[in-house]
């Protein structure tokens, strides 16, 4: 089977992974329609493409907090990456070395981040962070990160409860006997209830900067008061997101969302944006709108399920040329180059 597009590896991803494995992986909460409206949202927005500007010699290499980066495309934190391939996140770390781009290895990672790390030496990686109700486990896993060169915490804001996903109910879904969250392992005991914390606030943030040096990136943000707490509170950068649509149904898409967190933090702090990025072209569009890099969830665990660090760093490919070639096409032979004058949008 010729891999082309992103979704040629949905496709075999739906037809071989076992069926409680791929529902999880394509759930949204609800009905689902903030994850649908995730990917609709792209095409209500247009290029203004510009012509006959020597796009012979292109720079499509970005920088994610001072750290250079081949192309704009990062993994976003998914959990269960076993589920997808045997290696799990080793594989996941290693494409992304690979191809030199970062890796946000999730809390609920099926291997360690000591094993991330050795998979990997010398990769960019963050580290995603849900606060648990024993804080001792928190404070204890960010430090691991920070001695095992993780550089930078990704603490996600938008799953204070986990968003209903009807398949997942429906399914009974839980991890195989065999998968473990290898980096939680002891902690599930201490709460018999869910271990995540719904009474983290604002004011936690500067619990998390007592605990270290990393900067701090707040991921699962949509509003401009949201963005305006955040840098006030001193994050380093926002991840515009809604959770891939798994958390709450009927907000907005997270492009029609990047506008006005972008204009909220005027420049004071990096945004980067993921869901529903399933072409080169749907990077230059969010770039365009002010994002400095984009995440990918699904198409990584695609790639995954397809042939592990192989398949990832195919899509990765894909989506590299995607970007180069769209980039082209509009007149822009440098990522500098690209802004809002590329698109035509209503929410401009
Ligand atoms: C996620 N996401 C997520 N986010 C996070 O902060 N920690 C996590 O452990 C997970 N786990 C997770 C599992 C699965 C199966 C999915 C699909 C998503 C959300 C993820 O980081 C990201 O926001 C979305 O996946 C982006 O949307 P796309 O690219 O999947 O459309």
């Amino acid at each position: 089977m010729a891999m082309v597009c992103l979704s040629d590896f949905e496709a075999y991803a739906k037809k071989y992974l076992p069926k409680i494995a791929w529902d999880f992986f394509a759930a949204g909460a609800d009905d689902c329609s903030t994850r649908d409206e995730n990917l609709l949202a792209y095409k209500r927005i247009r290029f203004r493409p510009r012509m006959l500007r020597d796009v012979s010699m292109m720079d499509i290499r970005t920088k994610l907090l001072g750290t250079e980066i081949s192309f704009p495309v990062g993994i976003a934190p998914t959990g269960f990456h076993q589920l997808a391939w045997p290696d799990g996140e080793k594989s996941t770390a290693r494409a992304a070395k690979a191809m030199n781009t970062c890796y946000i290895a999730s809390t609920y990672s099926t291997c360690t981040l000591e094993e991330i790390s050795a998979a990997a030496p010398g990769g960019l990686r963050w580290f995603q962070l849900y606060i648990h109700r024993n804080r001792a486990v928190s404070q204890q896993l960010v430090q691991r990160a920070e001695a095992l060169g993780f550089q930078a915490l990704v603490l996600t804001a938008d799953l204070p409860y986990t968003g209903k996903r009807r398949d997942d109910v429906r399914n009974g879904f839980r991890l195989p006997p065999h998968m473990k969250l290898k980096n939680l392992e002891g902690a599930f005991e201490v709460c018999k209830m869910s271990p995540l914390d719904p009474s983290v606030t604002w004011n936690d943030i500067y619990w998390l900067q007592s605990l270290t040096h990393l900067p701090i990136i707040i991921k699962g943000i949509l509003t401009r008061e949201d963005a305006e707490l955040a840098v006030r509170h001193g994050v380093r950068g926002i991840i515009v997101s809604n959770h891939g649509g798994r958390q709450l149904d009927g907000g907005p898409a997270t492009i029609d969302a990047l506008v006005e967190v972008v204009e909220a933090v005027r420049g004071k702090v990096e945004v980067y944006l993921d869901g529903g990025i399933r072409k080169g072209s749907d990077v230059l569009k969010a770039l365009a709108l002010g994002a400095k890099c984009v995440f990918i969830g699904r198409p990584a665990l695609w790639g995954l399920a397809y042939k592990g660090e192989e398949g990832l760093q195919d899509v990765l490919r894909i989506l590299q040329d995607e970007f180069c070639l769209s980039m082209a096409l509009a007149g822009c032979a440098s990522v500098s180059e690209i802004g809002q004058h590329l698109v035509q949008f209503s929410k401009l």
